[in-house]
Formats: C-alpha cells, structure tokens, sequence
C-alpha cells in the first residue's frame, strides 16, 4: 500500500472503545522559515472527553489561538495529530477529506469579538450556520428560536447585531456555533470585551452547555476570576501546554 492510500484508510478508522471527543498529539507548529522562523507551538498534546469544559490559560504570544486554529482544523499543524471523536482528521498538514463539510458538522467556533454578520439579524445570523449545512428553512427557524431561548436572547431575534450590547451579541455568537450540535465548542478569548459579570454569566454558559449537550468545550481565557467554571485547566507557555488542574470526573484512566 502507498503512503497516500494508507493514510486515506486511517482516515477512516474510528478507534475502538468511548472515543475521546478531542485529542491532539503532539501538535507543533512553525511559521516563517530561516531567521524569520517561529515556533509557535511544541508537542502540545490534550485529551478531553465529552462534557468536559476546558480553559486555556496563558500570556499573550504563548501559543493558544494557534493550538485552538489547529483543534479547531483552520489553521493546521506543521506536525502531530488531531482526532475528533476518535477520528484522526488531521495528521501534519494532511488532513481527512471533506475537511470543511467535517468542520461544519462537528465543531462550533467562538471568537474574541462576536463576528455576527453586520446586516443579518441576531435570528438570521443562527439561522444561516444551519441553511449552510442543509437544513430546511422550518427546521432552521425553530431551532433558531430554541438556541435564542436557550442563551436568554430570544426578544433580540429581529434587531441587527448593532443594536445589542455586547454580552447579548455573544450570547448570539454562542448560539451561531451551536446549531448544528457540534460536539467541539472552541472558544477564543470570548469574554475579552465583556464587563466581569457579563464575561462570567459567558463561561456559566459554555459549562452549561458542555454538559447538558456532552459537547467537549475549550475557551482560551486571561480571566482567572471564571475558572471555578471550568473542569479542567491547561497552560501554554512559549508554546508548550501543560495541565495544571484536572477533574476527578475527567481525570484520565491509563
Ligand atoms: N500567521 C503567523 N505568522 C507568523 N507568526 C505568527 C502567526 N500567527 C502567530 N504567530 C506567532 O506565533 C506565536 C503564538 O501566537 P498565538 O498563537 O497567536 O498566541 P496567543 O494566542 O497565545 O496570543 C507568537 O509569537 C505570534 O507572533
Ligand atoms: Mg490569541
């Protein structure tokens, strides 16, 4: 077998037993080249299981949105693996098939700012997320209104993103990377242009939804006032991660 068929077959392979709903092994990651090199990123291995709400700590510069961009299959890796419910979907810069259409369907994305489209509104802004991925307009729009609920912003469903305060426009963001049941939430710095009450009432969200849904939920935060929230607390620095607090209820068996 070549190398190219053999890694399409792996591709394919879901590993046998509850699969982890993430794992990254040794993800590194260098950009530029010669002097103008950057190791952004060395070895960085995680596990998290379904439910499990993980924070990600670290300075500025340390690594985090390159690790989140690689788990969350935007930005890949110059090595190391990525399995997503026990599917490998990235090995270095090779990648399964289909990769934007496994994207879409497995994993939400959350950014700093809320990235709601300008001129939809709040509604249209979730509603768009589940047309893309096929589902039909009647389906699309009541499940609009459950995650609207869901997150406590259902009266703003009309109104433009301008016309919402911050917090409600991350409340929306959370339902856009919620409506197609990711079962991967990857959150970026999501409180970082919210007040403390409002930034926490964010992560409660994120934990929330982590285990009622059993979705696995990684949110990169400098906000050490939220972490009571969290199952599990990893941290990068100069690249390198490392798990500085774990839940019994998540601790790995081995
Ligand atoms: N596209 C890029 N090209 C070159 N260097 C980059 C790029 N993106 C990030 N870096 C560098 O990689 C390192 C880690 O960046 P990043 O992952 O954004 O850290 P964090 O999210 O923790 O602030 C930094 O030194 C940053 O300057
Ligand atoms: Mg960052």
């Amino acid at each position: 077998m070549n190398q190219t068929s053999q890694l399409e077959t792996e591709f394919q392979q879901p590993t046998s037993g509850t699969p982890l709903a993430i794992e990254t092994e040794r993800l590194t990651k260098v950009y530029g080249s010669g002097n103008t090199e950057v190791v952004a990123m060395q070895a960085a291995s995680m596990q998290v299981r379904r439910g499990e709400v993980v924070a990600l700590l670290g300075p500025s510069g340390s690594g985090k949105s390159t690790f989140l961009t690689a788990v969350g299959l935007i930005n890949p890796p110059t090595s190391g693996r990525v399995s997503i419910g026990g599917q490998l979907v990235l090995d270095g810069p090779a990648s399964r098939t289909n990769l934007r259409t496994f994207r879409r369907q497995h994993i939400g994305f959350v950014f700093q700012k809320s990235n709601l489209i300008p001129f939809l509104t709040a509604g249209e802004n979730v509603r768009i997320a589940m047309e893309l991925n096929g589902e039909s307009v009647r389906e699309s729009t009541a499940r609009t209104m459950e995650l609207l609920e869901y997150l406590g912003v259902a009266d703003r469903a009309e109104n433009l993103p301008s016309m919402l305060s911050g917090g409600q426009q991350q409340r929306v963001a959370v339902a856009r990377a919620l409506a197609n049941r990711p079962s991967v939430i990857l959150a970026d710095e999501p409180t970082a242009a919210l007040d403390s009450q409002r930034g926490r009432q964010v992560m409660e969200l994120f934990a929330r939804v982590a285990h009622e849904t059993q979705a696995a939920v990684i949110v990169v935060t400098h906000d050490h006032r939220s972490l009571d929230v969290f199952d599990t607390h990893y941290e990068m620095e100069d690249g390198r991660l490392r798990l500085t607090k774990s839940s019994p209820q998540f601790a790995n068996v081995s």
